[in-house]
């Protein structure tokens, strides 16, 4: 028997449910292509290098078998470029010491370098509709909101309490659709900057909102604050990583490129020098240098 809670939001979800290109397979391979994409890129801007690079690498096989150059080539448009080879890695450990065969549980999943516990979960309930909790920053949020309110605390603690929490809603044998429903929740009504409160499925049992509506704007603000993912302080990667996309969409377009006539460009068109940003890439495995050229990796 589902609450009246699972059943609000799963009925929210049915009647107006995003149509997204990953929800109509549950092709391990393709939900592991989405996740990825989805880590740290927009829903808007993964749907079509989603479509494209499945086309071009239709299975974990093609993937794995394929040159990181080439694998590269298709990330363009999608940043963090390090994801693609981690799903190039996951791919060739799949198909070279598994025999081919996808992992399908969490425990397994998480064996695989590359593979983090979102990621292991993602799949384990979009692809094979497993009983498992899924948390990512929008649900976390949803649940936050909802079940605690204003209440603050420790981040270790309240990811324990709201793995708890959702272990304890997850309507069973109905992950997939929850799961689903819960992001939609955090993406289009319960966003992080402006709640539309009276539009959600959950208004009615929801701690937060019953706050949020009385506050004042400052106190909104505030509210607002307290489930919000703090940004970590930034590295040397996060501050260069512009320049880092800007040489690798340079490398997309010319092969085996001269050192110093790359230097010279990047110095004539944006006076920054990138030797430093050159050697990080390299222990990334994003380029192949040798003493006088770069070029994206070949194998
Ligand atoms: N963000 C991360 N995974 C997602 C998914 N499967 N659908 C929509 N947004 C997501």
């Amino acid at each position: 028997m589902y609450s009246f809670f699972q059943k609000a939001i799963l009925q929210w979800y049915f009647k107006t449910k995003r149509d997204l290109p990953w929800r109509t397979t549950t092709d391990p391979y393709s939900i592991l292509v989405s996740e990825i994409m989805l880590q740290q890129t927009q829903v808007d801007r993964v749907i079509p290098k989603y479509l494209e690079f499945l086309k071009q690498f239709p299975n974990k096989e093609t993937l794995a078998h394929s040159s990181p150059a080439e694998v590269l080539k298709y990330w363009k448009g999608l940043g963090f470029n390090k994801r693609a080879l981690r799903l190039q890695e996951v791919c060739k450990t799949i198909v070279q010491k598994r025999n081919g065969v996808f992992p399908n549980t969490e425990k397994e999943l998480l064996e695989l370098k590359g593979i983090g516990s979102y990621t292991a979960s993602a799949i384990c309930s979009f692809s094979y509709n497993q009983d498992v909790v899924v948390l990512d920053t929008n649900i976390r949020r949803v649940f936050h909101r909802i079940f605690l309110g204003n209440k603050q605390e420790q981040n270790e603690t309240l990811t324990k309490e709201l793995k708890l929490l959702a272990e304890k809603i997850l309507p069973h044998g109905q992950s997939r659709d929850w799961h689903n429903a819960l992001m939609d929740l955090g993406a289009t009504i319960c966003t992080a900057q402006t709640p539309k409160c009276t539009q959600c499925p959950a208004q009615t049992f929801c701690s937060f909102t019953q706050i949020f509506e009385k506050a004042s704007n400052e106190e909104k603000d505030k509210l607002l604050s307290l489930t919000r993912i703090k940004n970590k302080q930034g590295t040397f990667k996060d501050s260069n990583r512009y320049y880092r996309g800007r040489i690798l969409d340079y490398l997309r377009e010319h092969e085996n490129v001269h050192l110093k006539i790359l230097e010279k460009e990047f110095k004539k068109k944006y006076n920054k020098d990138i030797n430093l940003i050159l050697l990080d890439l390299e222990k990334d495995k994003l380029i192949t240098l040798t003493p006088e050229t770069i070029s994206l990796p070949k194998n």
